[in-house]
């Protein structure tokens, strides 16, 4: 792959050049999902390339990149010719561009009147077509090439959120429906999560995890994947109405029950889009997806056909890009931090660099064979990225910056906390230090043991923990209970409403559920989910503990990895001592079930957006545990909506069915409970 573009060589080399870079990149981006460089970077590339296009007209060919959409589908599977070209969209980088694209937009159509506009956000997911007939989802396809896509229907047809029917009466006899395909962040995150723990390397972002999802031959891997959809244009109508608007597209796919992103917009002039794009800027990392701007669309749908197409970009609509969540810097130092269950994980020092309004200065690296297949070394300038609340991430090394001095990385045969052997199992991605008493695991044991979605200890922050630990006044979780007020306030910052407050917070952790306990020791494997299997499937600790291997897997959920993880523990004497130190400590061992009385009795509540404080596993026990039920979608048998920030299509499919919407707020309300805690 040649990587040097030098503006001193002739213009049809540079464009050669470019055109062979590009096309790898798309390989990489739509074939392999596994893109090499940013999106910022990979724009940067298109745009030298067209620029390049239009100052020497005679090297504009057909098949350059710049004219076609995306790559040639996949030869495994079937293709599709979609009824309509699915089209892309050209970008805009500030607020000059966005002018420049209306003021095109008057050349073009001379003398228009004020002319409306719809935004919407962009999803950054991957582009879906769904071609629903008589009402009835036949077919969806990716986009592929842009006139043929490939055919996913069966993977399609795993997310909850497509429905299978629309809602009869008023579709129409044939639509095509397109929308954006994606991963939420927080369901991208545990995906992450898990295959570290099964030692396989993580995603670059929602979007290639969504893509990679959805190009899946086996549709049981795709629905392991948690998408979710919004539809956000009609491609193709037959036998209905055809909407005048972009604005009545919307509400038309919302009336067929297709769920559509509620945070679009129409605005009379581009002042109003403009000012919609700056508010989202600011907003964006309060949504549980990833977006990367805001989609402009002249709202007339006739003005949008008279204005017609360029090669591939709609000259009606065109991409708000935010600034990239992206940034160059100098990877000073790989380091080496050691998790709770032993992992080796590797992390960048970094010199501090702005991504996107914070300043970074570490980034993590995953694991030894992302860093050997990215050849990220130590003195690398490097691009980092920040997404939504996800860690920031080294992408990779800027190769053209390397001078020849940087230090190529090995992996320690040592833990570089307590010196014992590295251990890695085949088929692992992840190495282990080899001593379960080593310092920096119990540390880390000790943090995630009173972390907040584990018992929740508050006013023990990670310094207060190195400080009792370093005392010798806590060496495992259990040491924690038999605190007192004297040696609490020992410690530095520590005076009499801090002491009784942190009592306070030990005293309320030991009334945790079972689940969250068993979650909180930090079993291999044991997220929140298995941890409730586990509770639920057994009952008890004593269970748990007699449980045989094959007991434990026979649990719905849970497969043999885990078990045997699960079972391994509770063999280990020094595990079972613990247990038995913490049952002392009076902490919860049996499973409690659904009560089913409590003031939310025999109410039905859906979750949906980011809940300020609280999770939505969080906001699923808080409701379970005073008698109510929680469903997965809104139908007319849904007493409340509880609604967080970003809440999507739920909101408005309850406002349309009469459903109660409430915040956080209202439901402690409810629940006969006012003010913080759980
Ligand atoms: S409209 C001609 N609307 O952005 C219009 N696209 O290159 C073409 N995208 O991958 C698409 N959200 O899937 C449109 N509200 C939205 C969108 C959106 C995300 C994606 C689309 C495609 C890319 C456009």
């Amino acid at each position: 792959m040649p990587r040097v573009s030098d503006d001193r060589q002739a213009p049809e080399a540079r464009a050669a050049e470019l055109r062979r870079r590009i096309e790898y990149h798309n390989q990489r981006y739509y074939l392999d999902d596994d893109p090499e460089i940013s999106d910022a970077e990979y724009d940067r590339l298109f745009r030298q390339l067209q620029q390049l296009e239009a100052e020497h007209p005679e090297l504009a060919s057909p098949d350059s990149p710049t004219r076609r959409i995306g790559v040639e589908p996949a030869e495994k599977f079937a293709k599709v010719r979609h009824h309509a070209p699915m089209l892309s969209l050209a970008n805009a980088f500030d607020e000059d561009e966005l002018r420049a694209f209306e003021k095109r937009i008057r050349n073009l159509l001379d003398d228009p009147g004020p002319i409306g506009y719809v935004t919407e956000l962009k999803i950054d997911g991957t582009a879906v077509a769904l071609t629903y007939q008589r009402g009835e989802l036949r077919r969806g396809a990716t986009r592929g090439n842009g006139q043929v896509g490939e055919d996913v229907t069966e993977n399609l047809r795993t997310i909850r959120s497509i429905p299978e029917r629309l809602d009869s009466g008023s579709a129409p006899r044939l639509v095509e429906v397109r929308g954006e395909a994606f991963l939420p962040l927080s369901a991208f995150e545990r995906l992450n999560e898990e295959r570290m723990q099964q030692g396989e390397s993580p995603f670059a972002n929602p979007r290639n995890a969504a893509a990679g999802a959805l190009r899946q031959l086996d549709a049981a891997v795709t629905a392991s994947r948690p998408l979710d959809f919004r539809a956000y244009s009609i491609g193709y109508l037959e036998g209905g109405e055809e909407p005048e608007t972009q604005y009545g597209a919307l509400e038309a796919l919302a009336g067929w029950g297709l769920p559509v992103d509620s945070a679009y917009r129409r605005h009379d002039d581009l002042e109003g889009v403009i000012e919609y794009c700056r508010a989202w800027e600011q907003r964006r990392n309060t949504l549980d997806y990833e977006i990367d701007g805001v989609v402009v669309k002249v709202d007339r749908l006739e003005l949008q056909r008279r204005l017609g197409t360029v090669s591939r970009d709609p000259r009606w609509a065109v991409a708000y890009k935010f600034p990239g969540q992206t940034a160059t810097t100098r990877l000073v130092e790989i380091r080496i931090n050691v998790g709770r269950t032993g992992t080796l994980n590797p992390y960048a020092v970094l010199e501090p660099v702005q991504v996107g309004g914070v300043t970074i200065r570490q980034a993590t690296l995953h694991n030894q064979d992302d860093i050997r297949r990215k050849d990220i070394r130590a003195g690398d300038w490097v691009i980092v990225k920040r997404a939504g609340d996800v860690i920031p991430q080294v992408v990779g090394p800027v190769l053209e910056k390397r001078s020849g001095e940087e230090a190529e990385f090995s992996y320690p045969d040592r833990c570089p906390s307590c010196g014992a052997e590295v251990i890695r199992e085949e088929g692992d991605a992840m190495a282990y230090c080899s001593n379960s008493a080593c310092p920096a695991r119990r540390m880390e044991s000790l943090k995630h043991f009173v972390s907040r979605g584990a018992m929740d200890i508050r006013g023990l922050g990670p310094s207060t923990l190195d400080k009792l630990v370093e005392l010798g006044l806590v060496r495992d979780p259990a040491d924690l209970y038999r605190l007192d007020a004297e040696q609490i306030s020992q410690l530095e910052g520590f005076k009499e409403k801090s002491t009784q407050n942190l009592l306070d917070s030990l005293e309320r952790s030991r009334r945790q559920p079972f689940s969250r306990v068993l979650f909180a020791l930090g079993l291999r494997h044991v997220g929140e989910t298995v941890a409730e299997l586990l509770a639920a499937g057994l009952g008890d600790l004593e269970s748990l503990e007699a449980a045989s291997l094959e007991e434990i897997a026979a649990i719905e959920g849970i497969g043999p990895e885990i078990a045997a993880s699960v079972h391994g523990y509770f063999r280990q004497p020094e595990n079972r001592e613990l247990l038995q130190r913490l049952r002392e400590a009076g902490l919860q061992f049996e499973h409690r079930g659904v009560r089913r009385t409590g003031r939310l009795e025999g109410k039905t509540f859906v979750v949906t957006g980011t809940l300020p404080g609280m999770s939505r596993v969080e906001a699923k026990q808080f409701i379970e545990s005073r008698g109510g039920k929680v469903t997965s979608s809104v139908s007319s048998r849904t007493d409340f909506l509880l609604a967080g920030d970003g809440p999507g299509s739920k909101l408005e499919k309850a406002r349309e069915l009469g459903v109660a919407v409430i915040a956080l707020d209202d439901l402690r309300q409810l629940a006969g409970q006012t003010g913080g805690a759980t």
